[in-house]
C-alpha cells in the first residue's frame, strides 16, 4: 500500500512543539537548492531553513554579511520548488531588516513570495519594531539569539555567547521579548547548554538550538556540516556522512574511465 502523504508542517503546528508539553524535538536543517530540499524533506525534517549560511557553505564567502536579498530570494525559490512538506523558513540577510520597518516588511514579503512560509532574523529587543511590523503584515517570524553570525564584527569573532551572568540574563530577556512580541520559534546559537535549557524553560514557544545543548525544543544543523561536505565542521556539529570523500571518489572514477576509454560504453551511446 502506498504511504499516506504526510501533512504539511505549519507555523501554528511548530509553535505548539514544546518538549515540556510532551512534544518530540523539532528537526530543522538548512537547504539552499531544490535537490537538497527534496532529500531532506523525504528524510522527514520538520523545518527547512534557507539560511544566509548559503554565503560560506555554497557561495564561497568568508561570512554571512556578503549575502544579499537577491541571493536569498533566489535560493528560497529554489528550495520552494521542491514543494516540501516541511516548513520553509527564509533568512533575512544582514541590512535587510536594520534600516526601517517598511523596508523590512518589503524584504520579508519578497521571501514569502519566493516560497517561504516564515522569515528568520537575528537579534533581540533592538529588533522588536521590525518583528512587530512583519507580524502586522502576516509574516510569521522566527527569532535568532546568542552567537548571531551577522554580528561577527560586533562580537569580535565567532565566540560562545552568554557565559557571563549579565549576558545570560540579557539573552533571557531578549527571548522573552521576542516570544512576547509573537515570534513562533527562536533559534539559540552558540551558548552554554545550561543557558539553552534556561531559554527553553523561560519561553512558551519552541527554542531550536545549534551549539546550545540538549535542553532545547529542537535542533538545527547546517546541511553541509551534517553530511560532511565542509572540510571542517564546528565542534557542536555531528557529521553523519563524509560526502566530500564519496563525491571525490565518484568524480575520480569518472575521470579515470574517460581517460582510459571505458566511458562511455556501448549502452551509454546512441546509434
Ligand atoms: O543561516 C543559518 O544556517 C542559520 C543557522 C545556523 C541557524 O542561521
Amino acid at each position: 500500500m502506498p504511504e499516506a502523504p504526510r501533512a504539511a508542517v505549519t507555523v501554528p503546528y511548530v509553535r505548539t512543539r514544546k518538549r515540556r508539553d510532551g512534544a518530540t524535538a523539532l528537526v530543522m536543517v538548512t537547504a539552499y537548492d531544490t535537490p537538497t530540499a527534496r532529500i531532506v524533506d523525504a528524510a522527514g525534517v520538520d523545518i527547512i531553513l534557507v539560511g544566509d549560511s548559503v554565503a560560506d557553505n555554497v557561495l564561497g564567502h568568508d561570512d554571512t554579511l556578503q549575502v544579499t536579498m537577491a541571493d536569498m530570494v533566489h535560493h528560497t525559490a529554489a528550495v520552494a520548488r521542491a514543494r516540501p512538506r516541511a516548513l520553509v523558513v527564509g533568512d533575512l540577510p544582514w541590512l535587510s531588516y536594520h534600516l526601517d520597518v517598511s523596508e523590512t516588511v518589503r524584504n520579508g514579503a519578497a521571501l514569502v513570495r519566493a516560497g517561504a512560509s516564515a522569515v528568520k532574523l537575528e537579534g533581540g529587543r533592538a529588533r522588536l519594531p521590525m518583528v512587530e511590523a512583519l507580524l502586522g503584515a502576516e509574516i510569521p517570524v522566527m527569532g535568532h539569539l546568542g552567537l548571531t553570525p551577522q554580528s561577527v564584527h560586533a562580537m569580535g569573532g565567532y565566540r560562545v555567547q552568554g557565559r557571563a551572568d549579565a549576558e545570560a540574563a540579557s539573552l533571557l530577556d531578549d527571548a522573552s521579548a521576542l516570544a512576547g512580541a509573537g515570534c513562533f520559534a527562536i533559534v539559540v546559537e552558540g551558548v552554554p547548554a545550561s543557558l539553552g535549557a534556561a531559554v527553553a524553560e523561560r519561553v512558551d514557544v519552541p527554542v531550536i538550538g545549534i551549539g546550545a545543548g540538549p535542553g532545547c525544543d529542537g535542533q538545527v544543523l547546517v546541511f553541509h556540516d551534517l553530511v560532511g561536505l565542509n572540510e571542517r565542521s564546528p565542534r557542536f556539529a555531528r557529521r553523519y556522512a563524509e560526502l566530500a570523500e564519496v563525491i571525490g571518489a565518484a568524480v575520480g572514477a569518472y575521470a579515470e574511465d574517460v581517460r582510459s576509454g571505458r566511458f562511455p560504453a556501448e549502452g551509454e551511446s546512441y546509434h
